[in-house]
């Protein structure tokens, strides 16, 4: 008998003997739905929809804010991403930031002025919308509050971790027009998803971002996935291996800090 099979034998006794039924615990990426239909239901709570994703597992005593991309809670991988963090053990709740009215799935679509849209929904809108999405969070009895943000929304994850905003900790992937003064006032642990290729984001504004980090006193990380582009969070190509790898990564970078830190 080869050693090899030597030791199957002796494991496969061992396992038998100790009565190892439960496979040992893993990143369980079945937890992770990229495509589908989506399983929360929508509320509007103080005139403000929310996308709620509630975990079948026991009462959660930490809740995420979702802040989605300029295509709003109404993109279909936006609703599975928030069930996904439902499935994590998180009451999930993505506020409507655009009213309705999200930007089209195509950007380049003549009638749409991304100058405009932005100035639309910028942090006077935005801040007071996450602000009900929260309070609907403490209403339902978390005791802590995570918010997780991609592109657009990555920014307002910063933002709502600062003194007073309500939540505790942050994650964001590929935050867009993220500015120095939100970095330096987190007042809770903050950890960045980057992509590769990524034009709001290129590699010499991210060394930035690592160096005013380094200067809060605050735990942080950020992590770089290759193959992936811009939006890779939500919006990756799943059948693209190293994409789906980055964005099933990117959702367990966040569940593991705020299991970590929250
Ligand atoms: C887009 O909106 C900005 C700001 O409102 C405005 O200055 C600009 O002229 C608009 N561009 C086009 C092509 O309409
Ligand atoms: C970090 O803090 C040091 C010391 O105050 C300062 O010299 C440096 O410019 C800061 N860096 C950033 C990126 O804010
Ligand atoms: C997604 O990735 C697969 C595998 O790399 C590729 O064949 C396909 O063209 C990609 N789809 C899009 C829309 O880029």
């Amino acid at each position: 008998m080869r050693a090899s099979s030597t030791s199957l034998l002796l494991w496969s006794i061992g396992s038998a003997v100790l009565g190892l039924t439960k496979s040992c615990p893993i990143a369980d990426t079945s937890i992770i739905a990229h495509t589908g239909t989506p399983v929360g239901t929508e509320e509007v709570v103080d005139g403000v929809t929310l996308y709620v994703s509630k975990p079948g597992c026991k009462a959660p005593k930490v809740g995420v804010v979702y802040l989605t991309d300029v295509f709003g809670i109404q993109l279909a991988e936006n609703k599975l991403l928030a069930d996904s963090f439902a499935r994590a053990g998180y009451l999930t709740v993505a506020p409507d930031l655009f009213n309705g009215t999200p930007a089209p799935s195509d950007l380049n679509d003549p009638t749409f002025n991304t100058t405009a849209f932005l100035a639309a929904h910028g942090p006077d809108v935005a801040d007071p919308l996450i602000a009900k999405a929260i309070a609907y969070l403490r209403a339902a009895g978390v005791d802590k509050v995570a918010a997780t943000g991609y592109c657009y929304g990555g920014r307002y994850a910063f933002r709502s971790v600062a003194e007073g905003k309500g939540a505790d900790a942050a994650f964001a992937a590929h935050p867009s027009l993220l500015e120095d003064g939100e970095i330096l006032t987190i007042a809770g642990p903050a950890s960045v998803a980057a992509a590769e290729t990524d034009s709001l984001m290129p590699p010499a504004r991210r060394a930035q971002i690592e160096a005013l980090l380094a200067n809060t006193t605050q735990p942080y990380q950020v992590s770089l996935y290759s193959g992936t582009q811009h939006g890779f969070g939500v919006r990756a190509n799943v059948s693209d291996p190293e994409q789906k790898f980055g964005k099933e990564s990117a959702f367990f970078q966040a569940v593991r800090w705020f299991e970590a830190w929250v």
